[in-house]
């Protein structure tokens, strides 16, 4: 099956911060292999603009080596034609420097021009001002803003505005990659495209949820950053809340921007406060033998006496009359044993079993695997095969998205490269609205200042396990199990 691509207009795409990490690693080498499927047309130009002095055959230089490093240089063998579309200008978000380059070469042009804040967040408000200043905000223009959006609700409030005065909401871009992921996508395919599973959605058919965003990176090189957020700041109130307002809210009218976007808002309202005995934190302890390479969290931020978790599970309320009383449970940690995205509904007993007592009972439960081999798992019950009376057994209707759909069909395109096409057709809805954002805050934050409040210090876990125990303990107690984390 081979997908179909339909070109975008042409453009102008400026990239602060062009010299990054996310532009070298995501951002370039994602824009050559959208101009390899033909997406983008010739006289697209994308501008890199960074502080770093250099020219622009420089810059062409660094995104060849970017491309090679990071993928992508496969994708045709035109990647001269692709780098004759780059220009660099050195800039200062904060001083006056290659500000009237820009201008000029921004000048006179009748096609879309989008800038990219890939730069830190204590920027973003300079950008928008200069921009308006030099003449760049124009009605037309637009800007994409990377996470993290805010670090509680009052900053994040404090952004919005300040982008505001600037750009109006329409204009702006807040991006989660989670939502450019093919299969979160799919979430919404597979719940408003078959009509099988809407029915069942629901308080009376659905026994519990589970989300489940597992991975073994730790912290990396980002110790400065995490540190100072945590997996609550860094996972939840972002990607694992996005997955949650999809898998929960009610079937939008239409599959635009703001119809997507007022339901998920809904889902987030509806939230209630999270008691602290449904929260677990955790911080991962050093793989023993293996100190040196996979150090503990604390070593790895340098900060002996950090308290900053990289684990949380939770269990959510959704107060409305879809699921009340359903809970949501949601689990991320770093270092944990397997890379493993998924999105589990476990649905209620059969509301009478007809077979013998000792015939076995089991109970339906979709699983909804984002990364990776993406995929989905229907548990059904069966009669075991063989002689011998009736004796039931749970097998898994399997599909993994790959297998069937073939190699074109699979997850080629990476999040960034549709969520940067999407921002040139100007579609905002697998963007984050200003609402959504502060909604969300408006819930994480009383999470942390209760652990602030209560000067929570993080279970240990091990490197390589599913998390501290007490996770494992929260789902006990409720009569649950988390599904197993496997790769
Ligand atoms: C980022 C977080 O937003 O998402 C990282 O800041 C995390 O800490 C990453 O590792 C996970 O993204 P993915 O696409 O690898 O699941």
């Amino acid at each position: 099956m081979v997908s179909r691509v339909i070109p975008v207009d042409p453009f102008d795409l400026v990239i602060f911060g062009g010299t990054g990490d996310l532009a070298r690693r995501k951002i370039l080498p994602g824009l050559y292999r959208r101009y390899c499927a033909g997406q983008m047309p010739e006289e697209a130009r994308i501008i890199g603009a960074a502080r770093t002095e250099m020219d622009s055959a420089g810059y062409r230089e660094m995104v060849s080596e970017a491309i090679s490093e990071f993928g992508g240089k496969d994708a045709c063998d035109n990647l001269d034609a692709f780098l004759a579309m780059l220009d660099y200008v050195a800039i200062d978000a904060r001083g006056e420097t290659g500000w009237a380059e820009l201008q000029q070469m921004m000048a006179g042009k009748d096609r879309i021009e989008v800038y990219y804040f890939s730069v830190a967040p204590g920027l973003f408000g300079d950008l928008a001002e200069r921009l308006q200043q030099w003449g760049m905000a124009g009605e037309d223009s637009r800007i994409v803003v990377e996470k993290p959006f805010g670090r509680d609700l009052a900053s994040a409030r404090a952004l919005n505005a300040t982008l505001a005065t600037y750009f109006k909401e329409q204009q702006i871009y807040r991006i989660d990659h989670y939502l450019g992921k093919e299969t979160v996508q799919n979430l919404m395919a597979v719940r408003f495209g078959n009509m099988l599973f809407e029915p069942l959605w629901n308080r009376q058919y659905v026994d519990h949820i589970q989300i489940t965003v597992a991975e073994t990176v730790g912290v990396g090189g980002r110790g400065e950053y995490y540190d100072k957020s945590g997996a609550m700041r860094d996972m939840v109130q972002n990607h694992l809340m996005q997955l949650l307002c999809l898998i929960a809210m009610e079937p939008p009218a239409r599959f635009d921007p703001d119809a997507v976007r007022d339901e998920k808002l809904k889902v987030i309202r509806a939230l209630d406060p999270v008691l602290p005995h449904h929260l677990v934190r955790g911080q991962y302890e050093a793989e023993e033998g293996n100190e040196e390479e996979a150090p503990s969290y604390r070593d790895a931020v340098d900060n002996p006496r950090s308290r900053t978790e990289s684990f949380v599970a939770l269990k959510a309320h959704i107060s409305n009359w879809r699921w009340h009383g359903t809970p949501f449970y949601l689990r991320t940690g770093k270092r944990m044993v397997a890379r493993s995205s998924e999105i589990t509904v476990v649905f209620k007993d059969t509301p009478h079993s007809i077979f013998a007592e000792d015939a076995g009972r089991h109970r339906n439960v979709l699983s909804i695997r984002l990364q990776p081999n993406e995929g989905i798992t229907l548990g059904v019950t069966i009669k075991e095969p063989g002689p011998g009376g009736m004796r039931l057994v749970d097998v898994p209707l399997d599909m993994t998205f790959a297998e069937a759909l073939g190699p074109d069909g699979g997850d080629q395109v990476d999040a960034y490269e549709r969520l940067i096409m999407d921002v040139i057709r100007g579609n905002q809805t697998l963007f984050m609205r200003d609402d959504e954002v502060e909604a969300a805050w408006a819930w994480t934050d009383p999470i942390i200042q209760g652990w602030e409040a209560r000067n929570d210090v993080p279970k240990p876990y091990d490197s390589g396990s599913t998390g501290p125990t007490d996770a494992g303990e929260m789902m006990r107690r409720d009569g649950r199990e988390w599904r197993k984390v496997s790769p």
